[in-house]
């Protein structure tokens, strides 16, 4: 008897260990969960984990970075590149099996598989789903969806998919018949989903989460819509369950983000299926999968914020704040003690900025105030969390990195101008193109040297081609092209079109303001004006040549050509944002800038928070203990977790129960997506996507994908 027992223990434990190990989506299922059954690798052991392979496809483009956490179907690690190829790799190895080209966006945010007898791979496309065989990376069929950047889902024979723009598809497996469409707009606002698709095959309910409408100014879209939501669909009719909207008429760009998480609690003494979606603002939305309806209805509170004062804008009417559960970050930034590091003779222009900022979870963006913040890139960001279903808790990693929101006008015709030249220099150069190569090669460089130019937008690089040519167009409109004391003087920085420059997140914070528009939210009293903007360049020791007739002059001009513009409707209102930097070009608050936390939602209690990650100035030493992540999280069943992204381009593991650090290795480059975790032949593996970061204070980008195994296990 003791016998038999003990074979059929040797048969199951055998039989588990050496099953073929399957992660068939890349949030490891359908539920969102990004959490691995195994528990090989533990808190006892893990000290001995080191890599074991790393493959690259020698793929680079520009600061983009693969957001793919690899899948495992048919015993192959499965992994996409930013050039859009599909790679099959030997999970012991690491040695390709096989490739095929896509295009980007090629599996953007994900990748979907069937296993069994004809697994199959499902890969998302600019126009297509593309299934291919698992086995040799043949195309079988294509399914015309449109542009998705999530995986899609699959079940009983129908492919579900998030299309970008277009709502949810839903198509037969087997024929690539259309079955349904779910549309997103409603009052002609279209949200995008972009980041979280995720399914309940209990209920048969798919969840999306959607963006921002559309910008920062919501003048033009004022009625009622689908964004920043939850939304349920019916996955049988196409149609919508229910959706629960966070925040009303966004101005702020807060999507929700990262694949929604969905399981199962007890509550009196029932099983009920719910769902839980994460926020930039640092919330988590907690509903019942049944009807939508608060896990704790006590947990959100009806907010009344403040008016926007930029003209057509009307703020909604309330918002919610939400306490249960307890939110994993903030959005407010205390001006006064934020900033209390930094050496305000050194920082003249920041404190400059902060000096006309306002704060505050749903104060509107302004042309009054600069609007400060932490969260336009997280709380949490499309990675998303892992659920831990043994505590009923969720991992979230969360960024805290501030930023300023601003308000300009812009001008349409000169917007057009920008687009024709756009277009003539496009023309320009292909003529350029065919005419050396008939006649003369050594031209080729220099067409080369003035694309090369045009691509870099610099307000001091007075040779973009293009600019040159929207400046000739622009000078032929009654003062618009400005007088020449505006060209000689104020052109360089402020742009042909009086259009002003910003570097974006990935560039930096160079920030002239556009001009357009100026006279309008400003005192008309010229002589005023000219010691303004006297004092505004002298505090920022900007030198030209103050000449009182000639800028008031230009004034005038100014002033006439924007009435005009309002006149026929040709100012647009914009809103942008901008990292909000330190001298070194650091995040300009103080430290930690982003970190984990473990929420638990059997009560909505926080259990705790860490930094994460280090931020090293050039000499390798700390200056932050806690930086932001693009990179994401992985749960394990031996109560640890994995995580990566930080621009200090480590992967790390901590203990769940109290995130403990217990292990790290440097990453060739900054993880890019969540990591994965298969069994090959009785050996653990954890799977790092690392091919950089790419925003402002990460290095190089690459093209890494790396595994680890514990150094004694042999296979
Ligand atoms: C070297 C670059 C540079 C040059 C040259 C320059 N500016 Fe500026 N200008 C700036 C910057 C940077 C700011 C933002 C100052 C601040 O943060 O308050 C600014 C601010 C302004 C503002 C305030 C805008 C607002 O919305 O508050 C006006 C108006 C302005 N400039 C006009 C001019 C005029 C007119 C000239 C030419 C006579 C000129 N500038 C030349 C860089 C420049």
């Amino acid at each position: 008897m003791k016998i038999f027992f003990a074979f059929i223990f040797f048969f199951i434990t055998y039989n588990f260990a050496f099953a073929e190990s399957k992660w068939l989506y890349s949030s490891g299922n359908y539920e969102g969960h990004k959490h691995s059954i195994h528990k090989q690798i533990n808190e006892n052991n893990i000290s001995n984990l080191n890599i074991t392979w790393k493959f690259n496809s020698k793929k680079i483009s520009g600061r983009n970075v693969v957001q793919t956490t690899p899948i495992y179907v048919d015993n192959k690690v499965i992994i996409a590149d930013i050039s859009g190829a599909i790679y099959a790799l030997n999970p012991k190895n690491g040695l390709e099996i096989w490739n095929v080209k896509l295009n980007p966006p090629a599996a953007r945010r994900g990748i979907t598989a069937i296993s069994g007898k004809n697994p199959k791979i499902y890969i998302s496309t600019k126009k297509y789903v593309i299934e291919l065989d698992a086995r040799n990376g043949n195309i079988l069929k294509k399914f015309k969806s449109g542009l998705s950047l999530l995986p899609p889902i699959i079940d009983e024979n129908k492919l579900f998919v998030a299309t970008l723009k277009n709502g949810v598809k839903a198509f037969d497996l087997n024929n690539g018949e259309l079955l349904w469409e779910f549309s997103l707009k409603k009052n002609n606002v279209k949200p995008r989903i972009w980041s979280g698709f995720s399914y309940d095959k209990i209920t048969k309910s798919l969840f999306i989460v959607t963006s921002n409408p559309g910008g920062l100014y919501g003048g033009d879209r004022l009625k009622e819509d689908l964004s920043i939501s939850l939304i349920s669909i019916n996955s049988n009719s196409g149609k919508k369950n229910w959706h629960f909207q966070h925040i009303r008429h966004d101005l702020w760009d807060f999507d929700l983000v990262g694949s929604p998480m969905i399981f199962s609690i007890y509550e009196n003494n029932n099983s009920i299926r719910v769902v839980a979606a994460l926020s930039k603002t640092g919330d988590v939305i907690y509903l019942k999968v049944k009807d939508g309806s608060l896990v704790f209805p006590n947990g959100i509170k009806k907010n009344y914020p403040s008016r926007s004062d930029v003209s057509g804008e009307q703020t909604a009417s309330f918002q919610y704040t939400f306490s249960k559960p307890q939110p994993f970050s903030g959005i407010s930034v205390d001006l006064e003690n934020d900033f209390n590091h930094l050496d305000k003779i050194k920082h003249k222009k920041l404190f400059k900025i902060i000096s006309k900022g306002k704060s505050g979870l749903y104060t509107p963006p302004s042309f009054n105030y600069n609007l400060i913040l932490y969260g336009l890139h997280g709380g949490a960001e499309w990675p998303g969390g892992s659920y831990i279903e043994k505590d009923h808790s969720i991992i979230v990693p969360f960024n805290k990195d501030p930023w300023v929101i601003r308000m300009e006008y812009k001008d349409y015709i000169f917007l057009f101008f920008k687009k024709i030249s756009k277009e003539i220099l496009k023309i320009k150069l292909s003529i350029n193109k065919i005419y050396n190569k008939f006649f003369d090669s050594s031209a080729t460089n220099l067409v080369m040297n003035s694309k090369k130019n045009s691509e870099i937008l610099n307000p001091w690089d007075k040779s973009n081609p293009s600019d040159s040519i929207s400046q000739t167009l622009f000078s032929l409109v009654p003062y618009g092209g400005g007088n020449n004391f505006y060209s000689m003087n104020c052109k360089s920085c402020h742009g042909v079109g009086r259009e002003g420059y910003y570097e974006n997140e990935k560039q930096g914070d160079k920030y002239v303001p556009s001009l357009v528009g100026f006279n309008l939210k400003n005192n008309n009293d010229k002589s005023l004006l000219f010691n303004l903007i006297k004092k505004n360049h002298n505090d920022l020791d900007i030198k030209f040549e103050y000449d009182e007739k000639y800028t008031i002059e230009m004034l005038e001009n100014f002033e006439k050509y924007d009435n005009f513009l309002n006149k026929f409707n040709l100012l647009k209102i914009n809103g942008f944002w901008q990292a909000l930097l330190d001298e070194n070009g650091n995040p300009a608050t103080t430290p930690p800038w982003g970190g984990i936390a473990k929420i638990n939602l059997k009560d909505g209690s926080l259990k705790w928070k860490i930094p994460f990650g280090n931020r090293l100035d050039e000499n390798k030493k700390i200056i932050s203990k806690g930086d932001k992540s693009f990179g994401g999280v992985l749960t394990t069943s031996s109560d640890i977790f994995f995580a990566t992204g930080t621009p200090d381009e480590m992967a790390r593991a901590f203990l769940s129960k109290d995130g403990k650090l217990i292990w790290e290795r440097k990453l060739p480059f900054a993880g890019s997506a969540p990591p994965m975790s298969y069994n090959y032949k009785g050996c653990q593996y954890v799977v790092f996507t690392a091919t950089g970061g790419q925003f402002v204070g990460f290095k190089d980008n690459g093209d890494a994908t790396v595994a680890y195994k514990l150094d004694d296990c042999e296979n």
